[in-house]
């Protein structure tokens, strides 16, 4: 197959190569510093509800194109995280990793800012520096693992909502790294209170189920006893560690991966301490519950 031909029926702009069976594309001979044309956009779209996570290798973006993408897919000035923010463009945020410098916490599995009422459809992550080997980024389908659950606790799991919440996460510790972190720390607290989200959703485009919840950021079971809600939340989020349900990205210079953050989680490797990692992100869109 040359690199312009799909290896998927349907597109007809985009080269479509599956990445594994249950996640992932890489979408070959586009531009995305280009995306003048609304066919195109539409593809991109259509391949992201499919797929759950596109790579597209050798890009070249401006702050300007970067958010221009994210724009395909959703307003990118909704809800963010707290990685500092680029100095121009606020809604793009810095993933900088430097030898000695602040970690933050994303090598555990989560969906992209799940601790707000409205979190992110989707984020833009693009690489700009990136360690000779590791720092790889990892995604699993959460649909999948859904669907391979046995059909009573799938039918059980659909009655659950869970608390999400970010002191669960590697952000407290974060905090405590900045000098202004105490500061930072309580007004995350105000503006984030705990959220409730149903522990299954159907996804609004493809339909399918998706198991909503992720260790980083889910706290508890409503209606289960801490002991009854641990145990199941462990069970669960095991299964994300299946390598069946992964994809596994090695970041080059130049990389963009686009993901679904209501199909996916997602997980940072952090195997790459004295090397720098830099990358722009943009997420976009806001989720309604569903
Ligand atoms: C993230 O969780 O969005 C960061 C992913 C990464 O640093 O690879």
């Amino acid at each position: 197959m040359s690199k312009l031909e799909s290896a998927v029926p349907g597109y007809t702009r985009l080269g479509v190569e599956p990445y594994t069976p249950n996640i992932g594309a890489t979408i070959n001979n586009v531009d995305l510093a280009d995306l003048g044309d609304e066919g195109l956009r539409a593809e991109l779209r259509k391949a992201l509800a499919e797929f759950q996570v596109l790579f597209f290798r050798r890009q070249t973006l401006t702050p300007e194109q970067q958010i221009a993408l994210a724009r395909v897919f959703g307003d990118p000035d909704k809800a963010k995280a707290f990685f500092p923010r680029h100095d121009k463009h606020k809604v793009i945020e810095l993933i900088e990793t430097q030898p000695a410098g602040h970690r933050y916490g994303v090598d555990q599995w989560h969906s992209d800012i799940s601790f707000s009422a409205n979190p992110p459809t989707g984020t833009v992550l693009y690489s700009k520096i990136v360690p000779a080997s590791g720092g790889d980024t990892l995604w699993a389908s959460a649909t999948a693992v859904f669907e391979s659950l046995p059909r009573s606790l799938q039918i059980y799991l659909e009655e659950l909502e869970a608390v999400h919440s970010f002191e669960n996460s590697g952000w407290p510790n974060y905090f405590s790294q900045l000098e202004d972190g105490e500061a930072v720390y309580r007004k995350a607290r105000a503006d984030y209170l705990p959220v409730v989200h149903p522990v299954v959703r159907t996804h609004p485009v493809t339909g399918r189920k998706i198991l909503f919840i992720s260790p980083n950021f889910t706290d508890r079971i409503k209606g289960l006893s801490r002991q009854q809600s641990d145990a199941l939340l462990t069970f669960l989020f095991s299964q994300f560690q299946k390598p069946e349900f992964q994809a596994r990205l090695r970041w080059e210079e130049g990389t963009v991966a686009i993901w679904d953050n209501r199909a996916t989680v997602h997980y940072a490797v952090n195997d790459y301490d004295y090397q720098p990692r830099l990358l722009h992100r943009v997420t976009f869109g806001e989720d309604r519950s569903f």
